[in-house]
């Protein structure tokens, strides 16, 4: 296992297209590893591959962020098949540092998607495990926290984002 780094906003690999998960394969296995590892050191309640720079409909969930191996969940290929109420919360993201918004987000959910030897499972989500898989699902279609602004309330969060890049808590991107 290794931890990999995490890319921060402005990364084209965290807005590009994601390819579907085919090989349950040693390559994805070591891959599922390392966005564990890689979350629980950040840390953060989950990472989705595209934050690591692996364009896959993938992601890791665990809210004991490594303390209880029952919480791992393993998504790959996820599809949210329902949704019921909404809720405004708190919301972070490991590729935007230091930074938090509130924006809205189904009260429950209900998930299909594959484990890491491609097994398909369901589950049912409320609460904070509904907005972190909401959340992970959302990377998969590229869409960051900023997506969900509008307005003014867009303009101060990009605003914020400028202010900082310019601090040592958002690292300087590998590559571009
Ligand atoms: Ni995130």
């Amino acid at each position: 296992m290794s931890v990999r780094p995490i890319l921060v906003f402005g990364d084209a690999r965290l807005e590009a297209a994601n390819a579907p998960v085919e090989s349950f394969d040693a390559a994805l296995a070591s891959l599922v590893d390392d966005l564990f590892e890689t979350g629980w050191q950040a840390p953060g309640l989950g990472l989705a591959a595209p934050q690591v720079g692996a364009n896959f409909r993938l992601a890791t969930v665990d809210l004991s962020v490594g303390k209880d191996p029952t919480q791992k969940i393993v998504l790959a290929n996820p599809t949210i098949t329902e949704t019921s109420g909404k809720i405004s919360l708190e919301e972070g993201c490991l590729s935007f540092p230091g930074l938090f918004t509130t924006l809205s987000r189904p009260r429950e959910v209900l998930v299909t998607a594959q484990d890491e030897h491609g097994e398909p499972f369901e589950i049912e989500a409320s609460g904070l495990l509904a907005q972190a898989i909401c959340h992970e699902v959302d990377h998969l279609d590229g869409r960051l926290l900023v997506h969900h602004l509008r307005g003014i309330k867009k303009k101060m969060f990009l605003r914020r984002v400028d202010k900082m890049r310019k601090t040592e808590v958002w690292p300087a991107q590998p590559n571009s």
